[in-house]
């Protein structure tokens, strides 16, 4: 099967970086405990612990998300989002990808100018952003989806309780029939209200965390709303599942990039990650694979119970905008990086750069050119004068962003993650750090059972 991905990581070598790069002993090593990476991953999903390889085969859903979808087409203005964190990071940035940055989007079809509906995600109790957001849709024509697997998240549930307010006095009765709530099947409160108020209703599998969960209903939902092709993305996914099982790191991208990413972090003490997408429908995708990465690595022990505190931090770089913001401390700056570069080789349009003011040397001589060569140009420069400058960088090169490849790609990095958890020896699928923050925020905030958490706090 001819990829549409592919992932090279020539300039993470000792060939082309010096001392800062990966000697062939390094992969050996790597490749070495890669079988077993994948082996114990495989029992993990085997016994059904972990849940997201499985979920591209789930037909039954994916049937019943398109029936949603097809019966409210039409219906709605906006489709507004409450959640957060894995709850609405895969949606946005399949929105983003698909139909382009907010707020220049095109339909998914690339066809219609303005991109209906829209797709308002409220993941931010800022009280501004909140009130502006609702200031400007119509609540008779919004579809609300509530998404929150625990069924109990502060941020999630405060919002939702104004939005439910907000969608009551504005639409009345019929209101109930606007709210589809997301959560897990057998518990939680957002189940109990969802029951209680006779929303309609999607599950998230118990065994799918948050940022795991983009092809559950968290992520379909959600797109097949705003109109894309939910089938062809899951295919994508299903299609990455062929190869992402190998043992071997040359027919496995998401295999060789986990080895690459655990051997520069041992190796070369390269505790950062900068994701430099050279595309701005990519731009909703790294934030996205910024909480993939994060959560699931960041850890304080390892699987044995060992105190490790270990992560490699996500840095989320656009190109070629962050070339004027970010660059001079990649190539100049602490040696603690690996720059990963995200390239897409089809643009979907590009634009003749205009052969005009050509007594002028800055403009004669990209006169006649096209913009995306320009873009190109960039991509590669930059990657070249990093290399020079021994910062080990590797890239992730998409055929296109198209619901396909995205899916392929979502799918790949949420496999490398799971071998990178296998290989630092961590337990990438849970959170254990974000508990004391919210127990503090329970006890700031009054809630009960949780007095003890607040004390020697100021309430706010
Ligand atoms: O990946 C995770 O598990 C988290 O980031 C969650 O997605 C986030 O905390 C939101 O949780 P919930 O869906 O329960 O509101």
């Amino acid at each position: 099967m001819a990829l549409p991905i592919s992932f090279n990581f020539d300039n993470t070598l000792e060939k082309a970086v010096g001392n800062e790069g990966l000697r062939p002993q390094d992969l050996k090593t790597g490749e070495g405990f890669a079988t077993a990476a994948v082996q114990s991953f495989k029992l993990r999903v085997e016994s059904g612990e972990i849940g997201f390889p499985v979920l591209p085969d789930d037909t039954a859903t994916l049937r019943a998300v398109q029936e949603f979808a097809h019966d409210v087409r039409g219906r709605y203005d906006d489709v507004l989002l409450v959640g957060i964190g894995g709850s609405a990071l895969g949606p946005y940035a399949l929105d983003v990808a698909i139909r382009g940055p907010h707020p220049v989007q095109m339909s998914a079809d690339g066809k219609g100018r303005l991109a209906r509906p829209r797709l308002v995600v409220l993941d931010n109790v800022d009280p501004g952003f909140v009130a502006a957001a609702l200031g400007q849709l119509n609540p008779k024509r919004t579809l609300v989806c509530v998404i929150a697997k625990s069924g109990s998240t502060a941020e999630t549930l405060a919002t939702f309780l104004i939005v439910r307010e907000w969608m009551y006095a504005g639409a009345g009765r019929r209101a109930r029939g606007q709210i589809v709530a997301i959560t897990d099947a057998h518990k939680g409160d957002l189940l109990e209200i969802a029951k209680e108020e006779r929303y309609p209703l999607f599950f998230i599998p118990g065994n799918v965390g948050g940022r795991f969960s983009v092809f559950t209903p968290v992520g379909l939902v959600p797109a097949a709303l705003i109109g894309l092709d939910i089938k062809d993305l899951l295919k994508g996914a299903r299609d990455a599942n062929k190869v992402c099982w190998s043992n071997d790191m040359k027919k496995n991208p998401a295999l060789a990039s986990a080895i690459v990413h655990h051997a520069l972090d041992r190796w070369q003490e390269k505790r950062v990650e900068v994701v430099f997408a050279y595309s701005q429908y990519l731009w909703g995708a790294a934030f996205w694979y910024r909480q993939l990465w994060a959560e699931s690595l960041g850890k304080k022990v390892n699987r044995k119970g060992k105190v490790v505190e270990m992560g490699q931090t996500p840095v989320a770089a656009l190109g070629v905008t962050d070339q004027h913001s970010q660059v001079q401390l990649y190539m100049e700056g602490p040696r603690d990086k690996m720059i990963t570069f995200w390239e897409v080789e089809k643009p979907r349009v590009d634009l003749k750069i205009p052969k005009d003011l050509t007594k002028y040397d800055s403009t004669k001589y990209l006169g006649g050119k096209k913009l995306g060569q320009l873009f190109r140009a960039e991509r590669i420069a930059t990657e070249a004068a990093l290399t020079e400058a021994q910062r080990p960088n590797c890239r992730w090169t998409l055929r296109s962003v198209d619901e396909y490849t995205m899916g392929m790609f979502f799918q790949m990095l949420a496999y490398q993650t799971a071998f990178a958890g296998e290989l630092f020896g961590i337990n990438a699928f849970d959170q254990p750090g974000v508990e004391l923050g919210k127990q503090l925020t329970y006890g700031l905030m009054g809630r009960k059972g949780y007095e003890e958490f607040a004390k020697g706090l100021k309430r706010p």
